[in-house]
């Protein structure tokens, strides 16, 4: 008997990376899952790698109110009300702020925290009209609690997330719906392998300013050197943290930011 028998998913930014892992263990424990993501070429490859009956495609970008309408519409269509929702889509930015324009300050934050609202309102608003319990996932970072001379904006958007979590906790809690945070460290996708060495100033940057570090083998020796664990996290670390606050093994938990990070914030 699977850990998410007889449960309906959504999963964002879900075409890749963690969210993929994801959609991969919480098939495997008997969920329907739907995930989406931004680019449509991508999910559908994704669809195809899952290569499952019970798991379906929205294209859904996070940041577009109507998209996100539409994500929890078409689910409800094809499978019925999610009653596990992983707001996980995810973007990050490296730049010095003094250089940073609002365009892509707004940027970060139309996709990680607004997006990340309107995911979870949409969520909370379908499972109340129907009277449904259900776990909602939020996606944090070190970044949130630690903050980032070259990415503010994800950081900002990451610490407003956390906030918006124990704000759904504290006022959904009484029906049933639990919210949490999964905080990834420095796991190996390519939103970390694609921007080690990117930070201005950083030795590690080229002239033209592109990643010096960017294989997988250098950017573990980056790693290295902040996880406590002493390795890069893999994606599927995180999904099996993700499993654990969607299930019932969480009953108890709400209101949380759960870091997955071997050990780089207990340093
Ligand atoms: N990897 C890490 O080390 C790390 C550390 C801390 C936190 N996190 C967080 O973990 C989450 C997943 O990150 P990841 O490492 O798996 O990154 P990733 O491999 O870059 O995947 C990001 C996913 O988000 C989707 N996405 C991007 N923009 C979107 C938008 N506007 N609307 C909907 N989906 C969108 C992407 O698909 P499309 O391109 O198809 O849209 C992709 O599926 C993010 O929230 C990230 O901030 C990751």
């Amino acid at each position: 008997m699977g850990k998410l028998d007889g449960r309906i998913a959504i999963i964002t930014g879900a075409s890749e990376g963690i969210g993929l892992a994801g959609a991969k263990l919480f098939l495997e424990e008997g969920a329907k899952v739907v995930i989406s993501s931004s680019n449509a070429e991508k999910g559908k490859k994704a669809l195809e790698e899952l290569n499952n009956e019970n798991a379906y495609y929205v294209k859904c970008d996070v940041s577009k109110e109507e998209e996100v309408i539409n994500l929890f519409d078409e689910t409800e269509k094809k499978f019925g009300v999610a009653t596990i929702v992983y707001a996980n889509a995810g973007i990050l930015d490296i730049q010095e702020i003094h250089k940073t324009s609002l365009e892509d300050w707004n940027k970060v934050i139309n996709v990680d925290l607004t997006g990340t609202f309107l995911t979870c309102r949409e969520a909370v608003k379908r499972m109340l009209e129907h009277g449904l319990k259900g776990t909602i996932l939020t996606t944090g970072s070190y970044n949130g609690l630690r903050g980032g001379a070259n990415n503010a904006a994800y950081s900002a958007a990451k610490a407003g997330i956390m906030q918006l979590t124990r704000s759904l906790a504290e006022g959904y809690a009484k029906y049933g719906i639990r919210t949490n945070c999964v905080s990834p460290g420095k796991v190996r996708t390519k939103m970390m392998t694609g921007n080690v060495g990117k930070s201005a100033g950083s030795q590690i940057l080229r002239a033209d300013g592109s990643a010096l570090y960017d294989g997988f083998s250098e950017f573990d020796k980056q790693v290295l050197k902040g996880q406590l664990l002493g390795r890069v996290g893999e994606a599927e670390e995180v999904a099996k943290v993700a499993l654990f606050l969607a299930s019932e093994d969480s009953s108890f938990v709400v209101g949380e930011n759960i870091m997955v990070d071997g050990g780089l914030m207990s340093r």
